[in-house]
């Protein structure tokens, strides 16, 4: 299958990176969100992020311009109908993902390719609900999409070769460096960054160090680029929460269970640099 049309289903945080990198690298991108407003939201978020490339002098106005002109934003599931590969980006949540793969699998080209997003989510349970399990992998970006080197290619139980190569193809056409894995919640990256937050979290429960200094200590000792903590925040406290309930769910292994303090911050609505408060305060929401 050549990609040559790409279909986003959803232009949030994840959605709006996906479509701006594929335009970037001359696809023809199609975005859809549930209504007009979270579009217009959705597409000034490239647009921004672009025109703050522009500023750094990364790309110039006419390549900001093209890309853009890539891209055409809907709330139509029909203009779909002409994509190749349809990348999902929706919410977190199975009932909503797989109602999604329905309405995808009925409006897509019999040989179009469906990827999802998802983090922890099973590809098996997405692909069993259309006609073309063989044609549905996970594609996995890390957020911020344009800036992040790295995409998860996953292979489900029946994902045939052709579709798992023409996925990881794509990923490399964009610039991204693909990895190879398999249907198990949180892939490589959140199977292993996932124990290692919720350790930090028991550290901090255990009073092993303050919140600065066992970020502080991950920093200057292990040489990474920001401590737990910061990380955490960064990600969303409830997204750290989500991921780890659903490893612990299929492992059952005490390390990858969510801390209580983790709980009781979540039920606070302390989420963490989206809420304005989570380890730590932050003045802009
Ligand atoms: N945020 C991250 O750091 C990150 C990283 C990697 C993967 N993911 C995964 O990516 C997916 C999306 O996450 P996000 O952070 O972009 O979420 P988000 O809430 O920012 O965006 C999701 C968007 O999907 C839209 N949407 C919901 N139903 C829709 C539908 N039927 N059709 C079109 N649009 C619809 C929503 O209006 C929303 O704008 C999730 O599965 C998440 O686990 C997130």
């Amino acid at each position: 299958m050549v990609i040559e049309r790409v279909g986003v289903l959803g232009c949030g945080l994840m959605g709006s990176g996906i479509a701006q990198v594929s335009a970037a690298a001359g696809y023809r991108v199609v975005v859809r969100e549930s209504s007009e407003e979270l579009l217009r939201k959705g597409l000034m978020r490239i647009e921004g992020f672009l025109a703050t490339g522009v500023r750094r002098g990364k790309l110039d106005e006419a390549r900001k311009g093209e890309t853009l002109a890539r891209i055409h934003g809907t709330t139509q599931l029909n203009d779909f109908a002409a994509c190749d590969l349809i990348i999902e980006a929706i919410p977190e949540n199975l009932t909503l993902k797989q109602a999604a793969f329905r309405e995808l699998d009925a409006v897509a080209k019999p040989e179009a390719v469906l990827a999802s997003n998802t983090s922890v989510l099973c590809i098996l349970e997405l692909a069993m609900v259309t006609k073309r399990p063989e044609k549905v992998l996970g594609l996995h970006f890390f957020y911020p999409v344009p800036l992040m080197h790295l995409v998860e290619v996953i292979r489900s139980l029946v994902t045939s070769e052709a579709t798992f190569q023409c996925a990881a193809d794509f990923a490399a056409t964009l610039g991204k460096e693909a990895v190879a894995t398999v249907d198990k919640p949180g892939f490589v990256v959140n199977r292993l960054l996932s124990p290692y937050l919720m350790d930090a979290v028991r550290a901090l429960e255990e009073g092993i160090g303050t919140i600065a200094d066992i970020d502080k200590a991950m920093r200057l000792g292990c040489g990474y680029p920001m401590g737990p903590f910061t990380l955490l925040d960064f990600v969303g406290l409830d997204s750290a929460l989500h991921a780890a309930e659903a490893l612990y769910k299929e492992f059952r292994s005490p390390r990858f269970a969510p801390p209580t303090l983790l709980r009781r911050m979540v039920r606070a609505g302390f989420l963490g640099r989206k809420s304005g408060k989570g380890f730590y305060t932050y003045s802009e929401a």
